[in-house]
């Protein structure tokens, strides 16, 4: 079983490199992690800590490769289950990261549990995405201790 299941929603890729890179981080501390570029429930375990690293398309919409997953976690009991969410967007949008925002909603109403406050990547302000994502983790990680 690994440590982290990263669950990634993305059209252009940006998700994808943060993903990647928060794999990276992670195996940095010696923690284990898979990423999901087609998430699928059957195959991503409950019981690791769940990263949803997804941005947002059309008008608030989530990427296409993320709808199965958002439809199934909506019909499943994650009472137990903990994660995170890293939102990417672009601030020029009223619908800032709505994306993000659904699959917290949905996954809390499925009864999982939030651990870190959501981080919200502005792409306008962070033309590397990925560095914002390494420090927020880089922070959680160091406050579990
Ligand atoms: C057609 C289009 C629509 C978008 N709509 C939104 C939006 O509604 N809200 C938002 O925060 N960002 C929106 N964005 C910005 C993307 O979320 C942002 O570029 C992100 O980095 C893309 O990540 P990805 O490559 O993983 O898909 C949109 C981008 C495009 C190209």
């Amino acid at each position: 079983m690994v440590d982290f299941e990263i669950i990634v929603g993305s059209v252009l890729g940006a998700s994808e490199y943060v993903a990647e890179a928060l794999e990276e981080k992670l195996n940095e501390h010696e923690l284990t992690a898979q990423v999901h570029l087609s998430p699928d429930l059957i195959d991503i375990t409950p019981k690791a800590t769940w990263i949803i690293c997804t941005s947002t398309h059309g008008a608030g919409d989530l990427p296409d490769n993320i709808h199965k997953f958002a439809k199934q976690i909506e019909e499943a009991d994650l009472t137990g289950t903990s994660f995170m969410v890293v939102g990417l967007g672009d601030s020029s949008y009223d619908t800032f990261c709505y994306g993000a925002l659904q699959i917290e909603q949905k996954l809390k109403i499925s009864g999982a549990r939030m651990i870190a406050p959501a981080l919200n990547i502005d792409v306008l302000n962070q033309p590397i995405p990925e560095h914002a994502a390494v420090q927020w983790l880089g922070t959680w990680l160091s406050s579990r201790g």
